[in-house]
This record gives C-alpha cells, structure tokens and sequence, in this order.
C-alpha cells in the first residue's frame, strides 16, 4: 500500500544490511509513522506481545522474521526450539502464529546448521510473499460482493467492518479491507463503516487511518452503533477479518465481533468473513470450546489513549479509581451466523463441507 506515494509493506528486511527487520509500530499510529529496526528475537517478541506489530497475518510473518533472527544468535536445534516455544507464547489466539512457526521449524529441522540462518530469511520471506498474493487473490474473490449490491443500489454501497483487518495487519492488502480497496479502485462507490474497536481502538486509529490514505469514504462509529445502523437499512454488508477459524467456519476475531454478527442475522446483512488459509485450524471444530482467547491487561479498558489539541500523546483514565476492568480481546462467532468466508481460493459457505470443497488437501 502506498504512504503519501511511496509503497510500503509492514514488514521488511532492510536493505542496507539484508538482515535487520524494519516493521511499522502500530501504537504510534495515526498519530507518527514510526519505522522500528530489530535486530534480535526478543524485540520481535516484545513487538508482537506489544501489539506494535498485529492482526493474524502480520503476527506470523513477525514471528517467523524473529525466528530468523534468532538463528543468527544460535543455529542450534535446542535454541530454535526454544525461540520458537518463546515467540509462540507472545500471543495466544491467532492461528497464523503457530502456523508461521510450524512452518518456519519443519523447514530448519531438515536444514544443515550451517545453512539455517540463510534458509529462514528465505523461509520467512515466502511467508511474507504468500500473504500478499493471498491477500490480492481475497481481494479478487470478494470484489463480486460488493460489486453485486452496487449494481442493484442507487446509493454507494455502505459496508460496515469491525477492528483493523486491513493491510496493517497483513503484510500488505488486508483481508477484510482488500476487497473494499479494490472496489474503490475500480470506482465502485462505496463508503465504510469503521466500528472503533474498543479497548485499542483498532478501527479508529487504523482502519480509519489507513481508508483514508487510499481515499476510500468512511465513518468512524462507536461500537455500539452498528446495530442501530444495520435496523435502519445503513449497512449493505459487513466484512470482518479473522485470527482463527476452525474446520467447522466457527470465527475469533476481535471482541464485538460476535455481537455485530448477530445483530446482521437479525437484520438480514450479510456477514461475510476474509480469511487466508494461514488462519484455518484445520485441527479443531469447535470454535468455542477450543480457540484459546486472549485476556489482555485491564490498563486497556480502564484508559484511552489520544493526543491533545497541542499534539502530545496521551494516556488518559476512564475508570474510577478502584473498579475493576476485564479485557477479553477476542470472541467466537458461531459458523450459523456467518454468511459465507472470503479465501484465496474463492467463497465459500462457513461449514466443514464449504471449506474441504475450497482446500481438499486438508481432509484428507
Ligand atoms: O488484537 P489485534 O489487533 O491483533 O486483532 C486483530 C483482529 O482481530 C483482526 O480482525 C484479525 O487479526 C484479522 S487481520 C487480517
């Protein structure tokens, strides 16, 4: 995605060295485009764990980078295991993560020592190019949707979309947001709603932010908006992303989503869901009773974050002093809500029978 015309991805080895990892840290943004080097493991831990890196498929490419990294420290088997087991406790409910990583570990078990450090930059790097082209093929798939109502509608096509599933918490395109970039730049009119995604404030800091440097119309609403909306005929459809969808269609991704989803059943909205295949856990099938959810620190509920009308960047508190805050950061939204997924391979119905049609390999 372009930045004030120059083409950026979210992460990247540098070029001056061919080694370091450069990555965009997300908790400056909207306010600072900070451009942050690592140059060991636990940097790339720290930034996963910190959310300066984020969304399923960025936090599997920073992971299999850290890996990486991690091998110009110790080529050992035992010390890639253990980095490893160490960058996959960063965060606990995306899928991509342990995908990336079981990936990244196959690879360097059947690598010579001498040879690991070069393979994992390779390894890492395919990651990297796979969730792009991943990501343009979802674009692609789900460009029919929206392209569909804006044939039959005389007002642009209001999506709505919760957290930032967009090409921030990919390497580049998004997921949710991919097929909305390519409406727009096929001049479909469209206009997004941006839920603000409380506690982090994903939608409003980024989904807002990076909408608006494509030029693509949005609202920022609060979360609980959204439902009113779809009652008053506001929201054509929404399209979400994902951190870990079972073989079965059952959906987590952030919290609210599950409450959005029912609420577009009871409004009859489509509710779609854009999901690469890093996402599937093809080894469970029950959403809720085995998708880990991330319990975050209380300190994101009980303050915002924001900067003043001088420009200083500000944590302020919103709870009184003494109440207590809970921060689950993810939800399951049940496969029978869901109207259909967004892959690479094309859509396709939220059951066992509408994804093993998509990726037979893995049924078999
Ligand atoms: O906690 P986050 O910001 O990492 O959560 C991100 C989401 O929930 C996204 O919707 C999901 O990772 C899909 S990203 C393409």
């Amino acid at each position: 995605m372009r930045i004030d015309g120059t083409h950026y991805r979210t992460i990247w080895v540098d070029p001056a060295d061919g080694w370091s990892v450069r990555i965009i840290d997300q908790t400056r943004l909207p306010w600072q485009l900070e451009i942050l080097r690592l140059v060991e493991s636990e940097q790339a831990f720290t930034a996963i764990r910190t959310m300066q890196v984020r969304g399923a498929p960025l936090i599997g490419a920073a992971a299999a980078y850290g890996l990486a990294l991690a091998l110009r420290e110790d080529p050992s088997t035992e010390a890639i295991e253990r980095a490893a087991s160490h960058l996959a406790s960063a965060r606990p409910t995306a899928y991509n993560l342990a995908w990336a990583l079981g990936r990244m570990l196959h690879r360097l078990r059947n690598t010579a020592p001498g040879e690991r450090a070069a393979a994992a930059y390779a390894e890492a790097a395919a990651i990297a190019d796979e969730d792009v082209a991943q990501n343009e093929a979802i674009g692609r798939h789900g460009l029919p949707l929206i392209a569909a109502i804006a044939a039959r509608s005389t007002r642009p096509v209001n999506v709505l979309t919760h957290c930032n599933a967009g090409w921030l918490a990919t390497v580049d395109w998004g997921t949710a947001l991919a097929p909305i970039y390519r409406a727009h730049d096929q001049a479909i009119a469209l206009h997004v709603w941006v839920d603000e995604t409380r506690p982090r404030n994903q939608g409003a800091a980024l989904t807002a932010w990076e909408l608006g440097r494509h030029g693509v119309p949005h609202t920022v609403i609060a979360d609980n908006a959204g439902g009113h909306l779809m009652q008053h005929d506001q929201v054509d459809l929404a399209i979400v992303g994902a951190d870990r969808v079972t073989r079965t269609g059952d959906v987590a991704n952030k919290i609210g989503t599950y409450l959005k989803a029912l609420a577009a059943r009871e409004s009859a909205v489509p509710f779609w869901v854009a999901v690469p295949s890093s996402t599937i856990d093809w080894s469970i099938s029950d959403g809720l009773a085995d998708i880990p959810i991330e319990e975050r620190e209380a300190a994101e509920v009980a303050t915002i974050a924001g900067r003043t009308p001088e420009g200083s960047l500000v944590r302020v508190s919103v709870v009184p002093e003494g109440s207590c805050a809970a921060n689950p950061a993810f939800d399951v939204t049940p496969a029978r809500l869901v109207t259909g997924l967004i892959t690479e391979r094309g859509t396709c119905l939220a059951t066992a029978e509408g994804l093993a049609a998509l990726f037979p390999e893995q049924v078999l």
